[in-house]
């Protein structure tokens, strides 16, 4: 049997972290590959580049449907392609918990911030604005709650005293990328468990 190594994308922005992914299977650090990508907005940037790129790319729009309609919408084509993981790259949509049990531990997402400090959004601003010293990036799984899926990977990020808020940005986006690629690597790569909330390799020495 052939293993699955298949993305399926969502997103409803620039899609720098799709773009970055891409990259990376594209230069053969990441051996993967993407199923589709899908967003709910049809004008995003993301889903340009993907059809740009030549992936299969889906619009659902949620305006004007209930969200489990949309939902079951997004399911039916994530099902026709079956990926092995569902990554959020962007995807401002909150999902429901029909979805997160139909996908549990297959569904990632990547959040600007070391959780469980500041999550929801604009957490670049709230970390910046409560003035830590550092701060940085979280891979994470998605759970029925609010960023507070088990956590896969993290990279520090520090905060320098000239920093304007864009510029931590931007060193957090480029962390971002690196991040979600390897990630995505070792969920491909290596033994896992999840323990209570722990999530670790399995058979790794000390
Ligand atoms: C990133 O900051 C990510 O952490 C958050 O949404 C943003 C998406 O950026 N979940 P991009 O569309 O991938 O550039």
């Amino acid at each position: 049997m052939i293993e699955n190594r298949s993305l399926f994308i969502l997103l409803s922005g620039r899609g720098s972290n799709f773009i970055a992914i891409h990259e990376a299977i594209r230069r053969g650090g990441l051996k993967a590959s993407i199923a589709g990508v899908l967003s709910n907005l049809p004008d995003a940037p993301g889903l340009l580049k993907a059809r740009e790129f030549g992936y299969p790319v889906h619009a659902i729009p949620h305006k004007g449907k209930e969200r489990r309609a949309h939902e079951l919408a997004v399911e039916a084509v994530i099902d026709a392609a079956a990926p092995r993981l569902i990554v959020l790259a962007g995807y401002m949509r909150i999902l429901g918990p029909e979805f997160i049990r139909k996908y549990r531990h297959r569904i990632l997402n990547i959040h600007p911030a070391l959780l469980p400090s500041f999550p929801g959004v604009h957490a670049q601003k709230q970390a910046f604005d409560y003035g830590v010293k550092m701060t940085g990036c979280t891979v994470h799984f998605v759970d029925e709650g609010v960023d507070t899926g088990p956590v896969i990977l993290q990279k520090a990020v520090p905060v320098y005293d000239a920093d304007t808020l864009e510029d931590l940005e931007a060193r957090i986006l480029e962390q971002e990328h690196r991040a979600y690629v390897e990630a995505i690597g070792i969920l491909l790569d290596s033994e896992w468990a999840i323990t209570g909330r722990r999530f670790a390799g399995v058979g790794i020495a000390k």
